[in-house]
């Protein structure tokens, strides 16, 4: 009768979730997605990864966070909120399946209680294929394009979504629904935490969006935050 022992060892992980000592066993290259195909953050089949506008958001938004690898925490020596904390340990440069961070998200154990997504970690695998640079500014933003489908809702899950959606969404505010975007853009808290305007808590934790990113959503904010 071994399921009691199970229940309290599921419940003990459950627990310990951003402490988790288990060492995970050899996860074959690129494992983990079952989605080989589609790419994230509109970037093509033979574009480079970007690391500042498709992996750091990752990262950021879903590892970055309190209690677990943020500059505070620091979960098992992981700090996973810059270029130079992420790839100082735990990245292997042109190896995923030799990357204990990548082993960690492509098995699904991490992060706790949901693992990313299969896009999400194939863009990790292929960027550390590439080489696991530091490549910036390369992700082409368009501040004349300001849909709420085409650039809002895109913003959103590359950048926030990882904090704020499910019933756990930080401060309440969930940024994965239109009406939950339409609320905040309405009350003046989206644009008040993103230009880091006195009063507001500044967003994302990790940084501020782009400048082009910000115009994208002050121009839809402006233009009554539609759902189009
Ligand atoms: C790492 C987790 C995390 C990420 C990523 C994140 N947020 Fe937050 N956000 C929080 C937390 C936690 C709070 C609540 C802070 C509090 O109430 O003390 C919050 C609060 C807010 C608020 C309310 C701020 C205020 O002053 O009223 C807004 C609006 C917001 N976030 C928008 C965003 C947007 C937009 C993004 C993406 C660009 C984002 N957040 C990314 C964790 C996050």
């Amino acid at each position: 009768m071994k399921k009691p022992i199970l229940l309290v060892a599921a419940m003990a992980v459950l627990f310990f979730a951003c402490q988790h000592q288990v060492a995970s066993p050899g996860i074959p290259n690129g494992g983990g997605g079952n989605d080989t195909t589609s790419s994230g953050g509109g970037i093509t089949a033979d574009s480079l990864v970007c690391f500042e506008g498709d992996v750091l958001p990752i990262f950021v938004s879903s590892c970055a966070i309190g209690g677990c690898h943020d500059s505070k925490s620091k979960a098992e020596g992981y700090v996973l909120d810059n270029f130079e904390n992420i790839t100082k340990r735990g990245i292997k440069p042109g190896d995923p399946g030799g990357s204990e961070i990548y082993r960690q998200i492509a098995s699904g154990e991490m992060p706790p209680g949901g693992g990313l997504s299969s896009t999400q970690v194939n863009l990790i695998s292929r960027w550390i294929k590439e080489g696991a640079k530091n490549t910036t500014n390369c992700n082409s933003c368009d501040s004349s394009v300001f849909t709420y489908s085409a650039a809002i809702s895109v913003i959103m899950s590359t950048n926030c979504t990882g904090c704020h959606s499910g019933s756990n969404a930080s401060g309440g505010i969930n940024l994965s629904t239109y009406s939950g975007i339409k609320t905040v853009a309405d009350n003046g808290h989206l644009v008040g935490a993103l230009t880091q305007a006195p009063g507001f808590i500044a967003m994302p934790p990790g940084g501020m969006l782009s400048d082009c990113n910000i115009s994208q959503i002050e121009k839809w904010v402006a233009a009554g935050a539609p759902n189009n």
